[in-house]
């Protein structure tokens, strides 16, 4: 079984609604639809209802691992710090800084399972990673593949002294949810691929204030970064 988990903007799209289950783990509810063997999981619920700093990752991720899924590609909504992706376009992550606190981030938690500490260094799957490139150039989009993701804790948006602090770490994007879900896709053992598509320009980078892209285009994006997904997840 394989999944695709997605954030901002895919609430309309019908593949994460359609036919949904709930299902309650030992770390709580999920709600997820299944079709041909690809599991869409929403992180923020159906309809957006949960910040960034309430979902119930550990339940989402377990619930993947039970259901028996060996691959995800993770798809994030974020504000570009860096030209590497613009708004209205996507590209890989390729590493991520972790700047999110109080979340409930590890299955190694020194109860029932033992104290573990897993390496960071091999986040993201090479071969998946490469087969969404793949994909994605033959469907004609040229997206980099060396995106460096800032995870902050939220829901409040940044100050722009926090976005040239993060531009000087070597920071591309900026979202809410990547640090803590790819780390526990990285402790259950699920590979992951992880795209990144930006809907504004960071704090203090915009004349205009904070300025986001409209929810129409959003949506056209997101679907088809769902494709390119799907079509990746079909084939490996
Ligand atoms: N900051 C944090 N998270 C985000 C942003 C942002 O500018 N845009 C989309 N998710």
């Amino acid at each position: 079984m394989k999944a695709i988990i997605g954030g901002t903007g895919i609430d309309r799209d019908s593949r994460f609604y359609e036919n949904a289950v709930a299902h309650v783990n030992r770390y709580g509810e999920v709600i997820y639809s299944i079709k041909d063997d690809i599991v869409y999981l929403p992180r923020h619920r159906p309809g957006h209802r949960l910040p960034p700093h309430r979902i119930n990752y550990r339940a989402n991720i377990a619930e993947l691992r039970s259901l028996g899924v060996t691959d995800v590609i993770s798809i994030y909504a974020v504000g570009s710090i860096t030209k590497l992706i613009a708004p209205t376009r996507f590209g890989l992550v390729q590493d991520f800084i972790d700047f999110a606190f109080g979340r409930e981030n590890t299955f190694y938690d020194g109860d029932d399972e033992s104290v573990r500490h897993v390496p960071m260094i091999d986040a993201f799957d090479r071969d998946l990673s490469a087969a969404f490139l793949a994909t994605a150039a033959m469907e004609g989009y040229p997206i980099p593949a060396n995106v460096v993701y800032v995870t902050t804790n939220g829901p409040r948006f940044e100050t722009p002294a926090e976005i040239e602090a993060f531009r000087r770490i070597g920071g591309d994007v900026v979202g809410m949810t990547l640090g803590t879900e790819v780390a526990l896709l990285r402790e259950a053992g699920i590979r992951n691929a992880s795209v990144a598509y930006s809907i504004n320009w960071a704090a203090g980078l915009d004349a205009e204030g904070m300025a986001f892209m409209e929810g129409e285009s959003i949506m056209k994006m997101v679907s088809l970064v769902i494709d390119l997904a799907e079509k990746t997840l079909r084939k490996i």
